[in-house]
């Protein structure tokens, strides 16, 4: 890459608006309560935000319906709530990325309101309104990524239309070029409001096959987590590209914008078509969010993503948790030790050249909640009729104070409630303890930042006992940044004469003058020369 730009190394941290913080009280997270807790995110040492929707929307999914894309729910604040959250952002010297969702609309969006009100209306062809199939039931066999079918029938006119998630997010259909216009309109919205990018949800999704052919029932439901490969005619269209070449022009036009795709498929070969020069800068990264923690499965998908993404124009991006997902601490065993393994993994991959993207809490150590079933929200818990447990479990409120009920969430009620853990990791139990989850990420970010302007973006595998991952960063003053992860059972060593510790996920992991030992599920970061 011939200029540097902030997104290519930038630690990234979501917010998911609804659970932050709330500023008046009605148990919900709003722009203002994120807005006041700028300053611990700074602190924190990350580059810049990604606020995840908080347009006018009915909820149905929390926020990714969205009514109006170019106005702010009530029930988060107001615009003028939201260039105040940049502007205090940049002060900060933190970034400020919002989510946009163009692959469908909500139910309550004006143009669906007027396509549902008059069957006659253009306005119809924006979405994808069909004829019964010849059984007199759906027009195909898709299924919603939420359970179900993808097609809800408009009662008045008889005929279906297409929502790849709730019924209340109908698909637009982006072969209207009305839908083109309307969202570089937007694109200018918010460029021109001065925000720092766009995270794209469903990046890969938009353009549907054109005939809407029945997808091979063999393939149906065999991936739960990339849903793409058992649906190949709805997502990953060939045309979609299309769409982010010309959104590349647009965010070119401003100084140092960033888009990256939510592109959620298995094979990163298809994923890396979306990212490089003439279209979006990063794409999230997802294979990792599906692997074991294992030294060898790590390399191989390390190695795959630098190939996909270190490329002229892009840049890789490392993903662990988010709000769709189940919280890495737990996915690696909770409890004491899963929380240790998340640690090392996050210290893994800060050390790559790229984007990590974390996820508000996972710097508390935060685990997946259990909410009780009747506090469950996530439409997928409540279209499956309680058989699927959904997302809810990794939104639950950010706990500030080991106080309940609130715990500096809120003085009111919150809208999902807080999980057995919220007292004992809350920031303020974690503040001042130089043990604590939170200390470790402010140390890991800090030196992040010291070390990335001199790092080489080349990363060089060096070899050790099968569970063991290391490699090492070459730095500008001659050193090299080494990087150690053990994801075995036992306590391991590993030779590195001279090397110096400069951050480790356990303080058990030391350096000696011949060795590192690492005990199982522990990394660490040291300078030496390799
Ligand atoms: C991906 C978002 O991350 C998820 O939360 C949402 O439900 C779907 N896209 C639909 O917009």
């Amino acid at each position: 890459m011939t200029e540097a730009h902030w997104w290519q190394d930038a630690a990234v941290y979501q917010v998911y608006v609804r659970s932050f913080a709330d500023s008046d009280g009605d148990g919900v997270g709003d722009l203002p309560g994120i807005t006041a807790r700028l300053p611990y995110l700074a602190d924190l040492g990350v580059d810049a935000v990604w606020v995840t929707p908080f347009y006018r929307s009915p909820m149905a999914d929390h926020g990714y319906d969205v009514a109006d894309q170019c106005d702010v729910d009530p029930m988060f604040g107001t615009l003028a709530d939201a260039d105040r959250l940049v502007t205090a952002a940049h002060a900060l010297g933190l970034r400020v990325i919002v989510d946009l969702v163009p692959n469908h609309s909500s139910d309550e969006h004006p143009w669906f309101q007027e396509a549902l009100r008059d069957p006659s209306s253009r306005l119809r062809e924006r979405y994808l309104f069909r004829k019964p199939g010849p059984d007199g039931g759906p027009p195909n066999n898709w299924e919603s990524v939420f359970g179900g079918p993808a097609w809800s029938r408009d009662e008045a006119s008889g005929e279906y239309y297409l929502h790849l998630f709730d019924r209340k997010q109908p698909d637009f259909d982006w072969r209207h070029p009305a839908v083109h216009e309307e969202w570089e309109r937007i694109l200018h919205f918010w460029l021109d409001r001065g925000v720092d990018g766009f995270r794209i949800d469903v990046a890969h999704g938009l353009y549907k096959q054109a005939a809407l052919t029945d997808h091979p029932p063999s393939l149906e439901s065999q991936d739960a987590l990339f849903h793409a490969s058992a649906a190949p005619h709805a997502w990953d269209q060939p045309e979609v590209v299309d769409v982010y070449r010309r959104w590349r022009q647009i965010t070119d036009g401003y100084t140092d914008r960033v888009m990256v795709g939510e592109v959620f498929l298995s094979q990163l070969e298809r994923v890396a078509r979306f990212v490089g020069p003439d279209r979006l800068h990063q794409s999230f990264n997802f294979p990792l969010l599906a692997a074991p923690l294992d030294a060898q499965t790590w390399r191989r998908l390390i190695t795959a993503s630098l190939a996909a993404f270190e490329v002229d124009g892009a840049a890789p991006t490392w993903v662990l948790s988010n709000h769709d997902v189940i919280r890495h601490a737990t996915r690696y065993g909770g409890g004491e030790q899963g929380r240790a393994r998340a640690r090392a993994a996050t210290l893994t991959l800060l050390g790559l050249p790229g984007s990590p993207y974390l996820y508000q809490g996972e710097e508390l150590g935060l685990e997946q909640d259990d909410v009780p079933g009747p506090a469950r929200q996530d439409p997928i818990w409540l279209r499956s009729g309680g058989t699927v447990p959904g997302r809810d479990g990794a939104r639950t409120p950010m706990p500030w104070t080991a106080q309940a009920p609130g715990h500096g969430f809120s003085s009111g009620t919150p809208w999902l409630p807080f999980g057995g853990q919220a007292a004992e990791r809350s920031v303020a139990a974690q503040e001042g303890d130089p043990g604590s989850t939170l200390a470790f990420y402010r140390r890991a970010l800090a030196q992040r930042r010291a070390l990335r302007g001199g790092l080489d973006r080349t990363v060089t595998w060096l070899d050790g006992p099968p569970d063991v991952l290391a490699y090492a960063r070459r730095h500008a003053d001659g050193d090299a940044l080494v990087c150690v992860l053990n994801t075995g059972e036992a306590t391991t060593t590993f030779a590195l004469p001279g090397a110096t510790l400069l951050v480790s996920s356990d303080p058990a992991a030391t350096a000696s003058a011949d060795a590192l030992t690492l005990p199982a599920g522990t990394a660490m970061w040291v300078r030496a020369q390799v």
